[in-house]
Protein backbone atom coordinates (compact mmCIF):
# COMPACT_ATOMS: atom_id res chain seq x y z
CA UNK A 1 0.00 0.00 0.00
CA UNK A 2 1.80 2.89 -1.28
CA UNK A 3 -0.94 5.86 -2.35
CA UNK A 4 -4.57 5.43 0.03
CA UNK A 5 -7.76 6.95 -0.69
CA UNK A 6 -9.68 7.73 2.63
CA UNK A 7 -13.45 8.53 2.21
CA UNK A 8 -15.00 10.12 5.42
CA UNK A 9 -11.82 10.62 7.07
CA UNK A 10 -12.81 13.84 8.86
CA UNK A 11 -15.97 11.50 10.99
CA UNK A 12 -14.97 10.04 13.95
CA UNK A 13 -13.31 6.25 12.76
CA UNK A 14 -12.21 7.60 9.64
CA UNK A 15 -9.85 10.71 11.43
CA UNK A 16 -8.54 8.25 14.07
CA UNK A 17 -7.82 5.28 10.84
CA UNK A 18 -5.81 8.32 9.29
CA UNK A 19 -3.78 9.72 12.70
CA UNK A 20 -3.29 5.97 13.27
CA UNK A 21 -1.98 4.55 9.99
CA UNK A 22 0.21 7.88 9.49
CA UNK A 23 1.73 6.78 12.70
CA UNK A 24 2.33 3.37 11.67
CA UNK A 25 2.59 2.65 7.68
CA UNK A 26 6.10 4.68 7.01
CA UNK A 27 6.17 3.41 3.49
CA UNK A 28 2.90 5.30 2.64
CA UNK A 29 3.63 8.10 -0.39
CA UNK A 30 -0.07 9.42 -0.09
CA UNK A 31 -2.85 9.45 1.63
CA UNK A 32 -6.11 11.53 -0.26
CA UNK A 33 -9.24 11.87 2.70
CA UNK A 34 -11.76 12.46 0.30
CA UNK A 35 -14.81 14.20 3.07
CA UNK A 36 -18.04 16.29 2.44
CA UNK A 37 -17.74 17.71 6.02
CA UNK A 38 -21.45 17.05 6.43
CA UNK A 39 -22.42 17.85 10.47
CA UNK A 40 -20.25 14.37 11.59
CA UNK A 41 -17.03 15.89 9.61
CA UNK A 42 -14.66 18.33 11.48
CA UNK A 43 -10.92 19.16 9.98
CA UNK A 44 -10.47 19.96 13.78
CA UNK A 45 -9.94 16.13 14.01
CA UNK A 46 -6.77 16.00 11.97
CA UNK A 47 -5.09 18.84 13.22
CA UNK A 48 -2.82 16.69 14.56
CA UNK A 49 -1.96 15.33 11.04
CA UNK A 50 -2.39 18.26 8.52
CA UNK A 51 1.35 19.38 8.22
CA UNK A 52 2.20 15.67 7.60
CA UNK A 53 3.35 16.02 3.68
CA UNK A 54 1.71 12.84 2.97
CA UNK A 55 -1.29 14.00 3.69
CA UNK A 56 -4.08 15.69 1.29
CA UNK A 57 -7.86 16.89 1.88
CA UNK A 58 -10.58 17.19 -0.67
CA UNK A 59 -13.67 18.40 0.42
CA UNK A 60 -16.52 16.71 -2.24
CA UNK A 61 -19.45 14.12 -2.19
CA UNK A 62 -18.73 10.46 -2.97
CA UNK A 63 -21.80 10.33 -5.13
CA UNK A 64 -20.05 12.85 -7.47
CA UNK A 65 -18.54 10.40 -10.23
CA UNK A 66 -16.51 12.98 -11.90
CA UNK A 67 -14.76 13.84 -8.88
CA UNK A 68 -14.36 10.31 -8.03
CA UNK A 69 -12.79 9.69 -11.48
CA UNK A 70 -10.66 12.75 -11.43
CA UNK A 71 -9.20 12.01 -8.45
CA UNK A 72 -8.41 8.52 -9.58
CA UNK A 73 -6.77 9.57 -12.70
CA UNK A 74 -4.59 12.13 -10.46
CA UNK A 75 -3.52 10.27 -7.46
CA UNK A 76 -3.33 6.58 -9.21
CA UNK A 77 -4.62 5.56 -5.72
CA UNK A 78 -3.66 1.86 -5.15
CA UNK A 79 -6.05 1.21 -1.89
CA UNK A 80 -9.36 2.43 -1.02
CA UNK A 81 -10.46 2.65 2.85
CA UNK A 82 -14.07 3.49 2.27
CA UNK A 83 -15.38 4.96 5.98
CA UNK A 84 -17.76 7.86 4.37
CA UNK A 85 -21.55 7.35 5.32
CA UNK A 86 -24.59 8.62 7.43
CA UNK A 87 -23.66 6.47 10.28
CA UNK A 88 -26.64 7.70 12.64
CA UNK A 89 -29.56 5.12 13.32
CA UNK A 90 -31.75 7.70 15.08
CA UNK A 91 -31.22 10.25 12.04
CA UNK A 92 -32.21 7.30 9.39
CA UNK A 93 -35.34 7.02 11.36
CA UNK A 94 -36.29 10.92 10.84
CA UNK A 95 -34.80 10.74 7.58
CA UNK A 96 -34.01 8.15 5.40
CA UNK A 97 -33.48 9.10 2.08
CA UNK A 98 -30.10 10.67 2.20
CA UNK A 99 -29.14 7.04 4.12
CA UNK A 100 -29.74 5.57 0.17
CA UNK A 101 -28.10 7.54 -1.78
CA UNK A 102 -24.76 8.16 0.22
CA UNK A 103 -24.43 4.55 1.36
CA UNK A 104 -25.40 2.78 -1.69
CA UNK A 105 -24.60 4.88 -4.62
CA UNK A 106 -21.47 6.59 -2.82
CA UNK A 107 -20.17 2.83 -2.70
CA UNK A 108 -21.19 2.03 -6.31
CA UNK A 109 -19.35 5.20 -7.11
CA UNK A 110 -16.25 4.27 -5.82
CA UNK A 111 -16.22 1.15 -7.00
CA UNK A 112 -16.82 1.63 -10.45
CA UNK A 113 -13.60 4.05 -10.20
CA UNK A 114 -11.50 1.62 -8.59
CA UNK A 115 -12.61 -1.14 -11.40
CA UNK A 116 -12.21 1.29 -14.20
CA UNK A 117 -8.46 2.47 -12.81
CA UNK A 118 -7.11 -0.77 -11.59
CA UNK A 119 -8.84 -3.84 -14.53
CA UNK A 120 -5.96 -4.31 -17.32
CA UNK A 121 -8.66 -4.36 -19.64
CA UNK A 122 -11.32 -2.06 -18.20
CA UNK A 123 -13.24 -1.89 -21.60
CA UNK A 124 -13.81 -5.80 -21.50
CA UNK A 125 -16.55 -6.96 -19.19
CA UNK A 126 -14.93 -10.48 -18.94
CA UNK A 127 -11.47 -9.13 -17.82
CA UNK A 128 -10.93 -10.17 -13.84
CA UNK A 129 -7.55 -9.25 -14.41
CA UNK A 130 -6.10 -6.44 -11.65
CA UNK A 131 -3.28 -4.61 -11.20
CA UNK A 132 -1.07 -6.04 -8.41
CA UNK A 133 -1.57 -4.92 -5.13
CA UNK A 134 -4.55 -2.95 -5.30
CA UNK A 135 -7.40 -3.17 -2.75
CA UNK A 136 -11.02 -2.07 -1.77
CA UNK A 137 -11.65 -2.42 1.64
CA UNK A 138 -15.60 -1.65 2.63
CA UNK A 139 -15.92 -0.51 6.67
CA UNK A 140 -19.22 -1.84 7.38
CA UNK A 141 -20.97 -2.73 10.51
CA UNK A 142 -22.35 -5.59 12.90
CA UNK A 143 -25.93 -4.21 12.44
CA UNK A 144 -26.03 -6.04 8.54
CA UNK A 145 -26.66 -9.21 10.62
CA UNK A 146 -29.87 -7.88 12.71
CA UNK A 147 -30.92 -8.66 16.38
CA UNK A 148 -29.78 -11.61 18.54
CA UNK A 149 -31.70 -12.86 21.59
CA UNK A 150 -30.10 -13.80 25.11
CA UNK A 151 -27.71 -15.97 23.23
CA UNK A 152 -25.42 -16.42 20.20
CA UNK A 153 -23.57 -14.35 17.96
CA UNK A 154 -22.89 -12.61 14.78
CA UNK A 155 -20.68 -14.85 12.57
CA UNK A 156 -19.43 -13.93 8.79
CA UNK A 157 -21.83 -16.40 7.71
CA UNK A 158 -25.07 -15.19 9.84
CA UNK A 159 -27.60 -14.08 7.32
CA UNK A 160 -28.24 -10.22 6.48
CA UNK A 161 -31.37 -8.94 8.23
CA UNK A 162 -30.82 -5.23 8.63
CA UNK A 163 -33.80 -3.61 10.79
CA UNK A 164 -33.45 0.47 10.61
CA UNK A 165 -33.06 2.17 7.16
CA UNK A 166 -29.22 2.55 8.19
CA UNK A 167 -28.39 -0.38 8.36
CA UNK A 168 -30.58 -1.53 5.37
CA UNK A 169 -28.37 0.97 3.54
CA UNK A 170 -25.32 -0.61 5.13
CA UNK A 171 -26.43 -3.72 3.79
CA UNK A 172 -27.26 -2.78 0.79
CA UNK A 173 -23.99 -1.27 -0.12
CA UNK A 174 -21.97 -4.59 1.44
CA UNK A 175 -24.18 -6.28 -1.64
CA UNK A 176 -22.71 -4.26 -4.02
CA UNK A 177 -19.31 -4.78 -2.83
CA UNK A 178 -19.71 -8.31 -3.65
CA UNK A 179 -21.08 -8.29 -6.34
CA UNK A 180 -18.57 -6.28 -7.94
CA UNK A 181 -16.11 -8.87 -6.61
CA UNK A 182 -18.02 -11.77 -8.17
CA UNK A 183 -18.99 -10.11 -11.39
CA UNK A 184 -15.89 -8.12 -12.15
CA UNK A 185 -13.62 -9.88 -9.50
CA UNK A 186 -12.36 -6.92 -8.18
CA UNK A 187 -10.34 -7.56 -5.28
CA UNK A 188 -12.41 -6.54 -2.22
CA UNK A 189 -12.57 -6.85 1.90
CA UNK A 190 -15.63 -6.15 3.69
CA UNK A 191 -15.35 -5.31 7.62
CA UNK A 192 -18.45 -5.75 10.05
CA UNK A 193 -17.06 -4.02 13.52
CA UNK A 194 -19.31 -3.91 16.80
CA UNK A 195 -19.85 -0.60 18.20
CA UNK A 196 -16.57 1.70 18.37
CA UNK A 197 -16.34 4.09 21.26
CA UNK A 198 -12.89 6.60 22.09
CA UNK A 199 -12.04 10.29 20.74
CA UNK A 200 -14.26 12.88 17.56
CA UNK A 201 -17.02 10.89 18.04
CA UNK A 202 -20.13 13.02 17.79
CA UNK A 203 -22.21 13.68 20.83
CA UNK A 204 -25.18 12.68 19.31
CA UNK A 205 -24.01 8.74 19.87
CA UNK A 206 -24.87 6.75 23.20
CA UNK A 207 -21.01 7.66 25.22
CA UNK A 208 -20.27 10.97 23.53
CA UNK A 209 -23.89 12.15 24.16
CA UNK A 210 -24.05 10.99 27.80
CA UNK A 211 -20.55 12.85 28.97
CA UNK A 212 -21.68 15.67 27.42
CA UNK A 213 -25.30 15.74 29.24
CA UNK A 214 -23.87 14.34 32.36
CA UNK A 215 -21.62 16.99 32.66
CA UNK A 216 -24.12 19.76 32.08
CA UNK A 217 -26.31 18.40 34.60
CA UNK A 218 -28.82 17.64 31.61
CA UNK A 219 -31.31 14.78 31.92
CA UNK A 220 -29.49 11.48 29.93
CA UNK A 221 -32.00 10.02 27.93
CA UNK A 222 -32.31 6.52 28.33
CA UNK A 223 -34.22 4.40 25.40
CA UNK A 224 -36.78 1.88 26.53
CA UNK A 225 -35.54 -0.22 29.98
CA UNK A 226 -31.53 0.55 29.04
CA UNK A 227 -31.29 -3.46 28.61
CA UNK A 228 -30.43 -3.57 25.13
CA UNK A 229 -26.70 -4.71 24.46
CA UNK A 230 -23.66 -3.65 22.39
CA UNK A 231 -20.76 -5.06 21.91
CA UNK A 232 -17.87 -2.35 22.51
CA UNK A 233 -14.84 -1.91 21.29
CA UNK A 234 -12.37 1.21 21.27
CA UNK A 235 -12.12 3.10 18.16
CA UNK A 236 -8.15 2.50 17.47
CA UNK A 237 -8.78 -1.49 18.29
CA UNK A 238 -11.16 -0.93 15.22
CA UNK A 239 -8.59 0.93 13.07
CA UNK A 240 -5.39 -1.74 14.09
CA UNK A 241 -8.17 -4.35 12.84
CA UNK A 242 -8.41 -2.53 9.31
CA UNK A 243 -4.67 -2.34 9.03
CA UNK A 244 -4.53 -6.14 9.88
CA UNK A 245 -7.09 -6.88 7.14
CA UNK A 246 -5.75 -4.84 4.62
CA UNK A 247 -1.99 -6.20 5.05
CA UNK A 248 -3.16 -9.82 5.29
CA UNK A 249 -6.95 -10.56 4.61
CA UNK A 250 -7.51 -12.93 1.39
CA UNK A 251 -9.71 -11.49 -1.35
CA UNK A 252 -12.90 -11.42 -1.23
CA UNK A 253 -13.50 -12.28 2.71
CA UNK A 254 -15.65 -10.75 5.27
CA UNK A 255 -14.53 -10.29 8.58
CA UNK A 256 -16.18 -9.83 11.54
CA UNK A 257 -14.24 -7.09 14.38
CA UNK A 258 -15.83 -6.88 17.62
CA UNK A 259 -13.67 -7.62 21.06
CA UNK A 260 -15.67 -9.73 23.18
CA UNK A 261 -17.23 -6.99 25.52
CA UNK A 262 -21.11 -6.70 25.76
CA UNK A 263 -22.20 -4.22 28.11
CA UNK A 264 -26.41 -3.26 28.62
CA UNK A 265 -26.80 0.67 27.90
CA UNK A 266 -27.53 1.45 31.13
CA UNK A 267 -24.55 0.08 32.81
CA UNK A 268 -22.54 2.34 30.65
CA UNK A 269 -24.77 5.43 31.12
CA UNK A 270 -24.47 4.22 35.47
CA UNK A 271 -20.54 3.71 34.58
CA UNK A 272 -20.24 7.58 33.29
CA UNK A 273 -22.34 9.25 35.80
CA UNK A 274 -19.91 7.38 38.47
CA UNK A 275 -16.99 8.23 36.60
CA UNK A 276 -18.04 12.23 36.84
CA UNK A 277 -19.62 12.12 40.06
CA UNK A 278 -23.27 12.71 39.30
CA UNK A 279 -26.18 11.25 40.21
CA UNK A 280 -28.17 8.56 39.32
CA UNK A 281 -31.05 10.63 39.65
CA UNK A 282 -30.12 12.44 36.02
CA UNK A 283 -30.75 9.01 34.06
CA UNK A 284 -34.59 9.75 32.14
CA UNK A 285 -35.80 6.64 30.54
CA UNK A 286 -37.42 8.16 27.51
CA UNK A 287 -39.69 6.58 24.70
CA UNK A 288 -37.80 3.13 22.83
CA UNK A 289 -36.08 3.84 19.43
CA UNK A 290 -38.76 2.30 16.85
CA UNK A 291 -37.63 -1.28 15.84
CA UNK A 292 -34.77 -0.88 18.39
CA UNK A 293 -32.43 -3.87 17.84
CA UNK A 294 -32.17 -5.75 21.11
CA UNK A 295 -28.55 -7.33 21.32
CA UNK A 296 -25.25 -7.56 19.29
CA UNK A 297 -22.31 -9.81 19.76
CA UNK A 298 -19.99 -9.86 17.10
CA UNK A 299 -17.65 -13.88 17.22
CA UNK A 300 -14.16 -12.72 16.55
CA UNK A 301 -12.98 -15.88 15.65
CA UNK A 302 -12.18 -15.32 12.10
CA UNK A 303 -10.29 -12.67 12.24
CA UNK A 304 -8.06 -13.79 15.54
CA UNK A 305 -7.20 -17.08 14.14
CA UNK A 306 -6.76 -16.26 10.50
CA UNK A 307 -5.14 -12.89 10.72
CA UNK A 308 -3.48 -13.27 14.12
CA UNK A 309 -5.49 -9.80 15.27
CA UNK A 310 -6.07 -8.79 18.86
CA UNK A 311 -7.58 -5.99 20.66
CA UNK A 312 -5.13 -3.87 22.89
CA UNK A 313 -7.16 -2.34 24.77
CA UNK A 314 -9.37 -3.12 28.00
CA UNK A 315 -12.72 -1.39 28.40
CA UNK A 316 -12.01 -0.47 31.76
CA UNK A 317 -8.92 1.34 30.54
CA UNK A 318 -10.47 2.33 26.97
CA UNK A 319 -13.63 4.32 28.85
CA UNK A 320 -11.60 6.04 31.47
CA UNK A 321 -9.21 7.38 28.68
CA UNK A 322 -12.01 8.23 26.68
CA UNK A 323 -14.02 10.11 29.44
CA UNK A 324 -11.05 12.41 30.20
CA UNK A 325 -10.54 12.83 26.62
CA UNK A 326 -13.96 14.92 26.52
CA UNK A 327 -13.51 16.65 30.10
CA UNK A 328 -10.17 17.82 28.36
CA UNK A 329 -11.41 19.03 25.27
CA UNK A 330 -14.26 21.06 25.98
CA UNK A 331 -13.62 23.65 22.78
CA UNK A 332 -14.27 20.49 20.47
CA UNK A 333 -16.97 19.31 22.16
CA UNK A 334 -18.33 22.95 22.02
CA UNK A 335 -17.83 23.79 18.70
CA UNK A 336 -19.73 20.60 17.39
CA UNK A 337 -22.79 20.91 19.29
CA UNK A 338 -23.14 24.39 18.65
CA UNK A 339 -25.59 25.32 15.59
CA UNK A 340 -27.27 22.56 13.74
CA UNK A 341 -26.96 20.12 16.62
CA UNK A 342 -29.11 22.20 18.52
CA UNK A 343 -31.41 21.86 16.29
CA UNK A 344 -31.48 18.07 15.77
CA UNK A 345 -31.08 17.36 19.95
CA UNK A 346 -34.90 19.23 19.95
CA UNK A 347 -36.19 17.45 17.13
CA UNK A 348 -34.64 13.87 17.99
CA UNK A 349 -35.56 14.37 21.99
CA UNK A 350 -38.81 17.25 22.24
CA UNK A 351 -41.38 14.60 23.39
CA UNK A 352 -39.24 13.46 25.78
P1 LIG B 1 -19.27 9.58 11.21
O1 LIG B 1 -20.71 9.91 11.01
O2 LIG B 1 -18.57 10.08 12.43
O3 LIG B 1 -18.43 10.10 9.96
C1 LIG B 1 -18.87 9.98 8.64
C2 LIG B 1 -18.00 10.86 7.76
O4 LIG B 1 -18.43 10.68 6.39
C3 LIG B 1 -18.11 12.36 8.07
O5 LIG B 1 -16.82 12.94 8.09
C4 LIG B 1 -18.94 12.90 6.91
O6 LIG B 1 -18.64 14.27 6.59
C5 LIG B 1 -18.54 11.95 5.78
N1 LIG B 1 -19.55 11.89 4.71
C6 LIG B 1 -20.90 11.69 4.85
N2 LIG B 1 -21.49 11.70 3.66
C7 LIG B 1 -20.53 11.87 2.73
C8 LIG B 1 -20.52 11.95 1.30
N3 LIG B 1 -21.66 11.84 0.60
N4 LIG B 1 -19.34 12.12 0.67
C9 LIG B 1 -18.18 12.22 1.37
N5 LIG B 1 -18.13 12.18 2.72
C10 LIG B 1 -19.29 12.00 3.39
O7 LIG B 1 -19.19 8.01 11.09
P2 LIG B 1 -18.27 6.97 11.90
O8 LIG B 1 -18.91 6.62 13.16
O9 LIG B 1 -16.88 7.45 11.89
O10 LIG B 1 -18.40 5.69 10.94
C11 LIG B 1 -17.53 5.52 9.83
C12 LIG B 1 -17.89 4.26 9.10
O11 LIG B 1 -17.78 3.14 9.98
C13 LIG B 1 -19.33 4.23 8.58
O12 LIG B 1 -19.31 3.63 7.31
C14 LIG B 1 -20.08 3.39 9.59
O13 LIG B 1 -21.16 2.74 8.98
C15 LIG B 1 -19.00 2.41 10.00
N6 LIG B 1 -19.12 1.86 11.37
C16 LIG B 1 -19.29 2.69 12.45
C17 LIG B 1 -19.32 2.14 13.73
C18 LIG B 1 -19.49 3.03 14.95
O14 LIG B 1 -19.64 2.51 16.05
N7 LIG B 1 -19.43 4.34 14.83
C19 LIG B 1 -19.19 0.76 13.91
C20 LIG B 1 -19.03 -0.06 12.78
C21 LIG B 1 -18.98 0.50 11.51
O1 LIG C 1 -23.00 -1.61 15.92
C1 LIG C 1 -22.31 -0.71 15.11
C2 LIG C 1 -23.11 0.56 14.98
O2 LIG C 1 -23.03 1.22 16.25
C3 LIG C 1 -22.63 1.47 13.86
O3 LIG C 1 -22.83 0.82 12.64
C4 LIG C 1 -23.38 2.81 13.88
O4 LIG C 1 -22.83 3.68 12.91
C5 LIG C 1 -23.23 3.42 15.25
O5 LIG C 1 -23.98 4.62 15.32
C6 LIG C 1 -23.69 2.46 16.35
O6 LIG C 1 -25.14 2.25 16.27
P1 LIG C 1 -26.03 2.18 17.61
O7 LIG C 1 -27.41 2.51 17.26
O8 LIG C 1 -25.77 0.93 18.36
O9 LIG C 1 -25.31 3.38 18.43
P2 LIG C 1 -25.90 4.57 19.33
O10 LIG C 1 -24.73 5.20 20.00
O11 LIG C 1 -26.82 5.45 18.57
O12 LIG C 1 -26.75 3.80 20.42
C7 LIG C 1 -26.16 2.83 21.26
C8 LIG C 1 -27.25 2.27 22.14
O13 LIG C 1 -27.69 3.29 23.04
C9 LIG C 1 -28.49 1.84 21.37
O14 LIG C 1 -29.05 0.68 21.98
C10 LIG C 1 -29.45 3.02 21.54
C11 LIG C 1 -29.09 3.56 22.91
N1 LIG C 1 -29.30 5.03 23.09
C12 LIG C 1 -28.71 5.86 22.19
C13 LIG C 1 -28.89 7.24 22.29
C14 LIG C 1 -28.27 8.18 21.28
C15 LIG C 1 -30.04 5.51 24.16
O15 LIG C 1 -30.54 4.74 25.01
N2 LIG C 1 -30.20 6.87 24.27
C16 LIG C 1 -29.69 7.75 23.37
O16 LIG C 1 -29.91 8.99 23.52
Amino acid sequence: MKKLLVTGGAGFIGSNFIQYILDKQQDLVLLLDLDLLTYAGNLENLEPVKDDPRYRFVKGDIRDKTLVEKLFAEYDFDTVVHFAAESHVDRSILEPEVFLTTNIIGTQTLLDAAKRHWNLDPDNKHSREYRPGVRYLQVSTDEVYGALGKTGMFTETTPLAPNSPYSASKTGADLIVRAYHQTYGLPVNITRCSNNYGPYQFPEKLIPLMIHNARQDKPLPVYGDGMQIRDWLHVKDHCSAIATVLEKGKTGEVYNIGGNNEKANIEIVRLILEALGKPESLITYVQDRPGHDRRYAIDNTKITTELGWAPAYTFEEGIKETIRWYLDHPGWVERVTSGAYQRYYQEMYQQQ
